[in-house]
């Protein structure tokens, strides 16, 4: 393997994959109300099209992989796409990133098919809460099935990423920390980030800094490695608990220059960026039959690339796409 690095000197090996763009929830922090305008069937990728694409970074160096959305559930077969993304033999990890109401009805298939981990998107411990921050007529106790099915299944440890937004669920803050001492939970907790699409309202963010001032009611943090991954959040405890508690600074502390990852858009784009519009549309080389070299030098031309860094807290944000199309 040769490795993969950007203009930077970063070693890149970790490849989020969106599968589509549609998502059975409507979270504040990340649609509008409306939704969004969905892409057409022809425009994503087919499983084999990712297979193509993931096996030629995987030459390339990428040895990470995990799947997004949307909700990547909502897609017919991610069990089939994990089975065949585990056969390339120099993939060792596949994840997964989910909002968790299809969860306990697909876990078996997918820990079967080569899953190694889950994510789950836990907001809020509040049943009408759960409803009002995902616009759904969904039940909270769903994704808890979900969650607790992942445990069950052995795809631990589970990560619960909760976004923390002032006047919402900032008042949560302390019974999600109680979990993580008593029931064993890991919940990372994301600073929200203001987002074209998602109302941008920034009044309502919370920075790490307040939500550590407040945790420090229940006792010191200590910090600690994280359980797996090597991921942008920064990990601790509570003395005497099972459970973890991350923190995910993406607007007062980026953490861009350990940055390992590309992204491929459901249409087929690699990104080279979360937070920045550039793009190389990879479908319609696959379409007109690219040969697996040309498909690696446009990955690597792609990855050149990379910007540094994002500029969110100067800020800057991209326009081109709301965040459910990037898959966070
Ligand atoms: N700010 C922070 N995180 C976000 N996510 C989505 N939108 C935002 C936002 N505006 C993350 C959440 C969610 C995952 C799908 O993407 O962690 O659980
Ligand atoms: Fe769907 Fe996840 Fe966005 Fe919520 S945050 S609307 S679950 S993609």
């Amino acid at each position: 393997m040769t490795g993969l690095s950007d203009s930077f000197q970063r070693p890149i090996n970790y490849l989020r994959i969106s599968v589509t763009d549609r998502c059975n929830l409507r979270c504040i922090y990340c649609m509008p109300p409306e939704g969004i305008p969905l892409m057409s069937h022809q425009d994503i990728l087919t499983y084999e099209e990712i297979r193509t694409i993931v096996k030629a970074a995987a030459e390339l160096g990428i040895n990470k992989v995990r799947i997004t959305g949307g909700e990547p559930l909502v897609r017919v077969g991610v069990p089939k796409l994990v089975e065949m993304l585990a056969e390339i033999e120099t993939i060792d990890d596949i994840s997964l990133t989910t909002n968790g109401l299809l969860l306990a009805r697909y876990v078996a298939e997918l820990k079967q098919a080569g899953l190694r981990r889950v994510n789950v998107s836990l907001d809020t411990l509040k049943p009408e809460k759960f409803q009002v921050m995902s616009r759904s007529r969904y039940n909270l106790a769903d994704v808890l099935a979900g969650i607790e099915a992942a445990k069950a299944a052995g795809l631990n440890p589970v990560k619960l990423n909760t976004v923390i937004m002032a006047g919402v669920n900032d008042d949560e803050i302390l019974d999600f920390a109680r979990k993580t001492i008593h029931d064993g939970w890991h919940v990372r907790f994301i600073e929200f980030m203001p987002f074209p699409g998602n109302g941008a309202i920034t009044s309502q963010f919370v920075s790490v800094g307040e939500m550590r001032k407040r945790l420090g009611q229940l006792g010191e943090l200590q910090p600690c490695k994280s359980a797996v991954g090597n991921g942008p959040a920064n990990y601790f405890r509570f003395p005497g608990a099972n459970g973890t508690i991350g923190f995910i600074t993406p607007v007062t502390e980026h953490f861009c220059f350990q940055c390992n990852r590309l992204r491929l858009t459901a249409d087929g784009k690699l990104r080279l960026c979360l937070l920045s519009e550039d793009e190389i549309d990879l479908k319609q080389p696959l379409r007109n039959g690219v040969s697996n070299g040309q498909l690696k030098q446009l990955i690597e031309a792609a990855v050149a690339k990379k910007p540094l860094r994002h500029h969110l807290a100067e800020g800057q944000m991209p326009n081109n796409r709301p965040f459910c199309q990037i898959g966070g």
